[in-house]
């Protein structure tokens, strides 16, 4: 099981137990229904409860699309496209994700901006390929993916027939509403719901994030049973010292209180980047608001120790770290020999570079905490399909957690509004004549 390190987290032992009854009363409103947002916790019971039938129906729609495509561009944005970003590029060869190799179909990622040369080279790459397409929008009114949508089906059905469009288009979206849905039930495309009571940043492990992970090769039955098997170690029954949400949901909040305004998601793999997107998005959606708050950032180490580094080693002190820390790689590779060693650094050879990766993690640790950079370390044993289940059900849950206790509602996101509404008055959208008038004069006045 992965496990959660915070013994250098510059907080007492006594600061983190006085959290203990509001960990403790923030889980069982969960578990009970009747915290803020209650409409929305059908994630935290869905690793233990999806069932064998739903993953054959899942894993067939996946075969489908391997046997009829070399490249799948899922469509969405925001909760409907970061975890399975996450967990494919963290699985995926480095090198091979982005070029076919025969095996696994590429997939691509669209619908989640407005860039016109983005989409213009996408369509371009896509021309003469045999791909598909994943609409996923749980609203199905999203701009940005509505867009890409409309490309995208516009070319797989120039491109392949409208026939074969029909197998190779999949709509993931809401049971009934949304223009997904009607699209999808006027064309015949095979579709799947994203469930009333699961908002879009904890639905992975829903359709949205197994279909495209099962389509990449990914084996989906290993990550839901990671998370379920999560979900059980840290149940509400589990005592609040054992419980690694419980903990640390509230070593956030103890540093929040303490003047510890941004959390710094680390991580020492670049398979990890997005993963680091996801838990961004997860905490920062979920928290921010009321005019609170952690601010969620991240950083790709060793890399960003050549950027960051100095404003994280000694910059304003409102600062702590979570580091993800894989503890075995999946493959082996010695630092070389030199005979000339004009580096000097022969003194490595023999040594397995994760060896070194590991001194730099523990070398950065010891530094920061110097500084006065609290430090987690989220432990896993592996970078495989059951660890990323375990680490997607413990950010859901200390999430759930850490927002209530911070006295928000985890589970809404009213904030997003505020920029949709100007672009749709800007761009004229028929509806919102009053707005396009008010915003006109704001400009010009
Ligand atoms: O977490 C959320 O609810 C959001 O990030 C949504 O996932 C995002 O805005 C996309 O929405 P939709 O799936 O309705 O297109």
């Amino acid at each position: 099981m992965i496990k959660l390190d915070i013994s250098k987290a510059l907080v007492s032992a006594e600061k983190v137990a006085s959290f203990e009854s509001k960990v403790t009363e923030a889980q069982q409103a969960l578990e009970n229904g009747t915290c803020a947002g209650n409409d929305f916790v059908g994630w935290l019971h869905l690793p233990s409860s999806i069932s064998a039938e739903f993953m054959t129906e899942l894993q067939e729609c996946a075969q489908t699309l391997r046997e009829n495509c070399d490249t799948v561009v899922v469509a969405g944005i925001g909760g409907s496209y970061l975890g399975a970003r996450a967990v494919i590029e963290a699985l995926s060869n480095s090198f091979q994700w982005l070029t076919n190799n025969g095996e696994n179909p590429t997939i691509l990622f669209a619908g989640n901006n407005i860039g016109e040369d983005y989409l213009y080279e996408l369509t371009e790459y896509l021309k003469g390929k045999k791909f598909g397409v994943l609409n996923i929008s749980k609203s199905g009114t999203t701009t940005e993916t509505a867009l890409a949508f409309r490309l995208l089906k516009k070319q797989c059905e120039e491109q392949r027939g409208k026939e074969m469009a029909k197998k190779v288009i999949v709509a993931i979206t809401d049971a009934k509403k949304g223009a997904a849905r009607t699209c999808a039930d006027k064309e015949g495309y095979t579709s799947f719901v994203i469930p009333d009571n699961v908002g879009g940043r904890f639905s992975v492990l829903t359709p949205v994030g197994l279909l495209p992970i099962a389509i990449a090769g990914f084996d989906i039955a290993k990550l839901v049973k990671g998370a379920a098997d999560m979900e059980l170690a840290t149940a509400a029954n589990i005592p609040f010292n054992e419980n690694i949400c419980a903990q640390y949901a509230a070593v956030r909040n103890a540093l929040y209180q303490e003047g510890k305004k941004i959390e710094i998601m680390v991580n020492f793999q670049p398979k990890l980047h997005f993963m680091n997107e996801w838990w961004k998005q997860l905490y920062g959606e979920s928290e921010g608001k009321d005019g609170k708050g952690i601010f969620t950032a991240a950083v790709d180490f060793s890399t960003d120790l050549h950027s960051m580094g100095q404003w994280i080693q000694e910059g304003e002190r409102t600062i702590f770290e979570t580091v993800v820390s894989i503890e075995e790689p999946e493959h082996k590779l010695l630092f070389p020999n030199d005979e000339e060693n004009l580096d000097g650094l022969n003194f490595l050879a023999g040594k397995r570079v994760d060896e070194v990766n590991k001194m730099a993690e523990l070398g950065t640790q010891l530094a920061h905490v110097d500084g006065g950079v609290p430090n987690m370390r989220l432990i896993v044993p592996r970078l495989d399909e059951y660890n990323l289940g375990q680490m997607i059900y413990f950010f859901e849950k200390a999430c759930g957690i850490s927002g209530l206790v911070l006295g928000v509602n985890p589970f809404n996101q009213p904030g997003v509004e505020a920029y949709k509404k100007n672009m749709f008055a800007l761009l004229g959208k028929p509806g919102y004549e009053k707005e396009t008038e008010a915003i006109k004069a704001r400009l010009n006045g």
